[in-house]
Parts: structure tokens; sequence; C-alpha cells
């Protein structure tokens, strides 16, 4: 089964010119959207790079952005790519791995729990989370932004999805986390890593967490005035694709799982917003009066929040100009021909979602950070704007994502006050295994309310 797109030929894509190996990682660790984007523009939409020690062929474009939402399934597999992190799960019913019609139906189990009026429960939670933050910080205290993002993040989405925040375990999940995605994921740090009794006992720890879940939601019930049901009920009373219970290790999974999808692609996304935020005081302004116009008027629920209409602008404009999976990669399962070029089975390929958002066919002075655009009624053609990437894995738990990125942006605002050290600071991005804005990015907390 070969699908054309275009008249084949037999020639490779290019490369991208530099050092062997060193250059394309030197850039990829650094800004990969740029250097993505200077691939496209140099060498049209198939180009070769390489990451770790892996070589990807690129496809970029809106043709390719499309290909990906409207082909994936038939020609692609995620399995090379997330596989290792299945069996560091014990588990064969991840997400992220699953295609087809077991896919599907694991979809349609966790969607309401991943959903964003999943929140709505919490909301007085976990803006308490966000408050209780931002109240411990003293004026001239400097923030390192990410670390804080993470440590939110994780106790929001914990509390969201599994009833249970992890508190100081949290470290034990980033451990896991950093060691799984760098070794099994992206495959850019050596698998002698994961032989450290540091990571090991991370894992455990994280292992016991997942166990501890389990435990709360079989003594405890949902019931009316106690527990309100959550995506650990739900998949707790749910069967398998192959109509089988789930096992002790599929459940475990679940129990985690929110933190490996959700944390780092949030929290370096939140560590974005903060510094968007902070570099146009202009967008501070407008944003911090809605923020405060909306809490002036009572404690918001969940659906108050939509009417912050211009912070959601930013929010949008900072997934645009920063998305932090601008890049999606897999393997091929079926041949087929993309732009003149063929693709054998078993191919290493790597879209690069995110190349059309910094160009200005579709967004004129794309690297201009301008919230303005989205509210102007008209929106880029389909397939254009990618943050959370295309086809039937695009991230289920966007619009959870989007919610806790307004709570926790007005959160801050309203509850504290931040300004970069220094007005001329350009953000310096860096990929760990998604692009972020580095540990050492900082903002100063000028003043906190009475
Ligand atoms: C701004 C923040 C986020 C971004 C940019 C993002 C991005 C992505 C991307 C690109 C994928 C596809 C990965 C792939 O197939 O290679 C994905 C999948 C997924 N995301 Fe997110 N994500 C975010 C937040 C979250 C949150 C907060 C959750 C839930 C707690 C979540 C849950 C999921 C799940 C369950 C999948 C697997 C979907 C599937 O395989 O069918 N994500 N996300």
């Amino acid at each position: 089964m070969t699908r054309t797109l275009d008249i084949p030929t037999s020639t490779r894509p290019p490369r991208m010119p530099g050092i062997p190996y060193l250059t394309d990682n030197v850039n990829m660790l650094n800004d990969p959207l740029r250097y993505l984007v200077q691939g496209y523009r140099e060498l049209g939409p198939v180009f070769r790079v390489c990451m770790g020690f892996t070589e990807y062929t690129v496809l970029a474009g809106l043709e390719a952005n499309l290909f990906l939402q409207r082909e994936a399934e038939q020609y692609l597999t995620s399995e090379t790519l997330f596989g290792g992190m299945a069996r560091q799960l014990n588990t064969d019913m991840l997400l992220t791995v699953l295609d087809g019609e077991p896919h599907r139906h694991m979809r349609k189990l966790m969607r309401p729990g991943f959903s964003r009026s999943a929140i709505g429960p919490h909301i007085d939670k976990v803006i308490g989370i966000v408050r209780e933050y931002a109240e411990s910080l003293k004026p001239g205290d400097e923030i390192a932004v990410f670390d804080s993002m993470r440590r939110l993040i994780c106790n929001a989405i914990g509390l969201i999805t599994t009833g249970i925040k992890p508190g100081d375990r949290y470290q034990d999940v980033l451990t896991f986390l950093s060691g799984a995605m760098n070794v099994e994921v992206v495959k850019v740090w050596p698998r002698v890593l994961l032989s450290r009794p540091s990571w090991k006992q991370a894992k455990a720890n994280m292992f016991a967490l997942g166990k501890e879940i389990l435990e709360l939601h079989r003594t405890d019930p949902p019931r009316e005035g106690g527990r309100t049901p959550d995506m650990i009920d739900d998949l707790m009373a749910a069967v398998r694709p192959d109509g089988g219970p789930f096992t002790e290790d599929d459940l475990i999974a679940f129990a985690v799982g929110p933190y490996i999808a959700g944390i780092d692609t949030l929290s370096s996304t939140l560590a974005f917003f903060v510094y968007t935020i902070a570099k146009h005081p202009a967008v501070y302004a407008r944003a911090k009066a809605e923020v405060d116009a909306l809490f002036d008027a009572g404690m918001p629920d969940l659906n108050d929040f939509r009417k912050l209409e211009f912070l959601h602008a930013a929010a949008i404009e900072t997934l645009r100009r920063y998305p932090a999976t601008p890049f999606t990669p897999r393997t091929v399962k079926h041949p087929f021909t993309f732009a003149g070029y063929d693709f054998a089975v078993g191919t290493e390929v790597m879209f690069a979602n995110g190349v059309t958002h910094l160009l200005d066919e579709y967004y004129p002075d794309p690297l201009t950070f301008d919230p303005e655009r989205h509210l102007t009624g008209e929106a880029p053609p389909p397939g254009v704007f990618a943050p959370y990437t295309l086809g039937p894995h695009t991230c289920l738990g966007a619009g959870m994502a989007e919610g806790l990125m307004l709570i926790t942006m007005a959160g801050l605002l309203r509850y504290t006050a931040f300004e970069l050290p220094n007005p001329d600071y350009t953000v310096k991005i860096r990929t760990m295994p998604l692009p972020n804005p580095g540990q050492s990015f900082r903002v100063k907390v000028v003043n906190t309310p009475a």
C-alpha cells in the first residue's frame, strides 16, 4: 500500500549542512524550532537531521502537518518512540503506543478525565495551590520559573486526575520522567543512566505513589458529599480493548500517566508564558486588569475563566511562538511518497509541526509576540496552528492544559507581581527533552499584596 503525493524521485533528502551529528545536536538542543524553520527555508519540506545518534527525515510545512493529521494512522507508528516508556511501566496499554481500534477504545475511556471540565470540581483547590505559592514569595525574591511551574503543575495535575497531590514526591516523578524520556523516548542519553541507584529508587517511589492512588480509590469510592469521581475511577470500572480486565500494572501506569504526559509539556509552556507576560509590560498590564476585574467580582468558577479573552489570546500566542512540542517523531510502518521522496518501512521521520507557526505567510512578523493576532476573528488555515501536534495522537489533555494555563497565570497576576530582572533579557531556549526557557530563567517578585 503506497501513497503518492508528488512525483517520486530516488534521491535522498538533503542533510542540514555542518559537522555530522555535532551541528544538528547543538542546534536541536538549543532551539530546535528555529533550526527546523531554517531547514525548511533552505532545504524545502523534506530534509535530514540527527537528534542523539538517530537520523530523522524531517517533514515540515502545512502539507506535512496535513499529512500527519490525515494519514498518520495508515502510514506511521509511534511504538518505536514510546514503546520503551511502556515497558518501563510494565503495560501495553499506554495511549501513545496504541494504534487503531484499541487506541480509540482507550482514548474514549480517558477523554473525560483529561478534559477541561475535569478541573471543575477542584477549581478552588487549584487556585489555592497557585495562591499559596504566590503568597509564599517576598518582594525581591528571584523565582526559578521552570522548576516552580513543574512543582505547581505536578500538584494540580495529580489533584485533578487522581485526587492526590504528590507534594515532595514530585522530585521522584521528575527524576523518573527525565531519565525515561531522554533514554527511552527521544534517546539522547545513554541507557546506562537508568542503572543508577538514584533513578531506580525514584522509579520505585513513583510506583509506590501509583499504588497509593489505587488504594485511595479502592478504600474511598466516590460518593455524594465525598470524593468526586475521576479518571482512575473511570478506568477501574472499565475493561481493556480485548474485553479483559486491566492488570494492576496497567492501573498503576494510568495513575502516574498524567504526570508523564502533562508535567514537562505544560510546565515548559507555562514557563514560556511567564516569560512572554513579563517581557511585554503592556501585555502584563492589560492581562492583570482583566484578571483583577474577574476576581473583584468574586471567586471565579471554571467557566468564569472563559471571560479572560485577552489572557487566553496571550496563552495561544505563547503556544504559537514557543511551542513546547514543535516536532513529532514517528516511524514509517507502510511505505509512502511525500514531496517527491520515497519513505521506506522503518524510516525514522520527524514531523516538524511547529514550523508553520513561524512562517510569515500565516503569521505576519512571526517572531513578534502579539496576542492581538488571535483577537481579529480570522484564523490561519487548518493544520497551521499545531502546538499539540496533529492526527490520532493529538494531545488528549489540551483542554485541561489551556484551563490550567489560564488559572495559573491569572493566580500569579492576582496574588503576586513579577518582572524580568533585566528588561533586555531574551529567552534562551533549552531542550531536555522538550524546549523550555532553561533552568536559569528567573523573574523577580516586585510586590505581593498585603
Ligand atoms: C501545553 C501543554 C501540552 C502540550 C504542548 C502537549 C502536547 C502533546 C503532544 C504533542 C502530544 C502527542 C505526542 C505524540 O504522539 O508524539 C500529546 C499527547 C498527550 N497528551 Fe499532551 N500536551 C500538553 C499538556 C497535557 C496535559 C496537561 C495532559 C494531561 C494531564 C496531557 C495529556 C496527553 C495525553 C494523554 C496524550 C496521549 C494522546 C494519545 O496518544 O492519544 N497533555 N500532548
